[in-house]
């Protein structure tokens, strides 16, 4: 029932920000990345989401992406897409998100990109089987009610020898359950690797433009919910992070 409760406020939570952001600021959704300060290169214009841009880049750069076809799965506001395509070269990209106002606005807001968005569920996915070569999804599965069925997805839209990279958050207790269900669904690990040192590093440097950004956005009954969800300093989820409680993980995992 709580776990109901905490999926519904999370969809409403997604469909709010997608609302409230008028001047597109919001286009990454991520707690970001940041390992022992290190900054990779961006643009001027993406320099605002440096921290969510450099989870991207540590995810995606996980294999060569050049050339691929990519299909992104819980896509949110399109940022991340958006930094693969114009940083990494890859043939196509296609990204897929529950939230129909997320998908409708990267519709417009990267319209000149060749990005292609679809509104559709990660456990029902609307593609033939073995379309992609990679396929992402980045801090969007802990809220998945079937877990089992996303993965069999992934599988299936996969070209065999395909790449999954995986990267979200779990309780510590959770990520045995986790990976056995990966191994089920044909998953084979190539890398494992915890990442919550950089992502606790990232939301250290992002909490003020974080708390900002909420304050600007979110009625004032919402900052404390707003932060907490946001994990920025001093918050328990953030305190969840720092103490490994939660752990962040980023799996690079082959289809086959
Ligand atoms: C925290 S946001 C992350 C978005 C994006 N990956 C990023 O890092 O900016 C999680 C996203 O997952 C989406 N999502 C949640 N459940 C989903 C599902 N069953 N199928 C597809 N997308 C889903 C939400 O709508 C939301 O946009």
């Amino acid at each position: 029932m709580r776990e109901k409760l905490v999926s519904a406020f999370f969809r409403i939570w997604y469909w709010y920000v997608s609302t409230a952001d008028k001047n597109s600021e919001v286009i990454f959704m991520n707690y970001g990345y940041s390992k022992d300060g290190h900054r990779i290169n961006l643009d001027a214009k993406d320099e605002a989401n440096r921290y969510s841009a450099q989870l991207y880049d540590h995810v995606a750069t996980g294999v060569d992406v050049k050339g691929k076809s990519i299909l992104e799965i819980g896509c949110g506001r399109g940022g991340g897409l958006s930094y693969i395509n114009r940083y990494l070269s890859p043939k196509s990209v296609t990204g897929l998100d529950l939230c129909d106002k997320a998908i409708d606005f990267c519709s417009k807001y990267y319209s000149k990109e060749g990005i292609a968005f679809l509104q559709g569920n990660a456990e029902s996915l609307a593609f033939q089987d073995h379309t992609f070569d990679v396929v992402i999804n980045i801090e969007s599965s802990h809220r998945y009610s079937r877990i089992d069925k996303f993965l069999s997805e992934v599988y299936r839209v996969l070209r065999p020898g395909g790449f999954f990279l995986f990267s979200d958050f779990r309780h510590k207790n959770e990520l045995e359950e986790l990976n056995n269900k990966l191994e089920a669904a044909n998953l084979k690990f190539i890398k494992a690797e915890m990442i919550s040192t950089s992502v606790v590093e990232a939301l250290k440097l992002s909490s003020s433009e974080r708390e900002y950004l909420i304050k600007k956005l979110a009625p004032r009954f919402l900052h404390r919910l707003g932060k907490q969800f946001a994990a920025t300093e001093g918050t328990p989820t953030f305190n969840k992070f720092a103490t490994n409680e939660y752990e962040y993980f980023f799996y690079i995992l082959v289809a086959g």
